[in-house]
């Protein structure tokens, strides 16, 4: 039985954080980002985080953040782009919650991404960090329950098509 949540899957920029808000905001459950939350208890940034402890350290608040973010109900979760790669930790999104993997353009994602200082792996030729990073995870997001490719329609759309996606599984 997956519980009743909702668990948002996606590269970097693809708007899990923005969508996600609306569609909690919508089904009056509560949103919450896994990477806020690992900086709330860690009392880090991400990129202190990474630059500090090293990224295997991060994945590890990163795997406790999903087991306790997926304890409850009635929760939309953003998760990292890279939570998707430990199997266990798939495995424990696909139990937690409907599994909902976003995709944008690539041209979307570099116009979301470009400049942030917050996201360690995109430092320096963030073109090429993109491409590169794209390539090594392609078929990543594939273990989604529901995909939803936001190319053309605007956070709000994509929130709808999360509720509806919900309200069908529910039936
Ligand atoms: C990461 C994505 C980031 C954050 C960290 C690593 C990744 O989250 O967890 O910088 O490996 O793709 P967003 O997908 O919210 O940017």
């Amino acid at each position: 039985m997956i519980r009743n949540n909702v668990v948002l899957v996606g590269f970097m920029g693809t708007g899990k954080s923005t969508v996600g808000k609306m569609a909690a905001r919508r089904l009056g459950w509560t949103f919450v980002d896994s990477d806020a939350w690992i900086e709330e208890k860690t009392g880090k940034t991400i990129p202190e985080l990474f630059g500090e402890q090293g990224e295997a350290v991060f994945r590890e608040h990163e795997r406790e953040a999903l087991r306790e973010l997926l304890n409850g109900e009635n929760v939309v979760l953003a998760t990292g782009g890279g939570a998707v790669l430990a199997e266990e930790n798939r495995t424990c999104m696909l139990e937690g919650g409907l599994v909902i993997a976003l995709t944008a353009p690539v041209a979307e994602i570099l116009e979301r991404v470009r400049g942030d200082r917050n996201r360690p792996l995109l430092q320096g030729n963030v073109e090429e960090r993109v491409a590169a990073l794209m390539e090594k995870r392609r078929g990543a997001y594939d273990f989604a329950h529901v995909t939803i490719d936001t190319a053309g329609i605007e956070p709000a759309a994509a929130a709808d098509l999360i509720v509806k996606a919900v309200r069908s599984r529910r039936l």
